[in-house]
């Protein structure tokens, strides 16, 4: 069953659309599969965001993504990748439309939000980057 990486970024996170964002996956039948949140480095932001270190905004692209801890998840489900897509809306807010969750919670695409992996191609490198210990972690101690 295809699978996608989903970050919900540090403003999604302070402004407390963690429950929210959940809601609309599973709402719309998709199966969380992993989920964590995290603080990432600046090392790991720079590989998160590697194809995109010739742009203009990758350094603030980056200080945002480190500027506080991040929701990474994994969700399953027919055509995830292109319907979570659907769900985030476009990248840019001003042109997300309304019932997205960029289009109802964001303004400025440098705080938009939540991440989505854009194709099963990224999302398969993503989901090994975020979830190296796979996606469900074993404890083996607990009491
Ligand atoms: P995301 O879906 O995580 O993919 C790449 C990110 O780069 C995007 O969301 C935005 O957060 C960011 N981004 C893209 N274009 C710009 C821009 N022009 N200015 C600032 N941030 C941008």
């Amino acid at each position: 069953m295809e699978q996608t990486f989903i970050m919900i970024k540090p403003d999604g996170v302070q402004r407390g659309l963690i429950g929210e964002i959940i809601a609309r996956f599973e709402k719309k039948g998709f199966s969380l599969k992993g989920l964590k949140l995290i603080n990432v480095d600046r090392g790991f932001a720079e590989r998160h965001y590697a194809d995109l270190s010739a742009k203009p905004f990758f350094n603030g692209l980056v200080e945002y993504i480190i500027s506080g801890p991040v929701v990474a998840m994994v969700w399953e489900g027919k055509n995830v990748v292109v319907t979570g897509r659907k769900i985030i809306g476009a990248t840019n807010p001003a042109d997300s439309a309304p019932g997205t969750i960029r289009g109802d919670f964001a303004i400025a695409i440098g705080r938009n939000v939540i991440h989505g992996s854009d194709s099963v191609e990224s999302a398969t490198k993503e989901i090994a980057l975020w979830f190296p210990e796979g996606i469900v972690a074993w404890q083996s101690n607990a009491h």
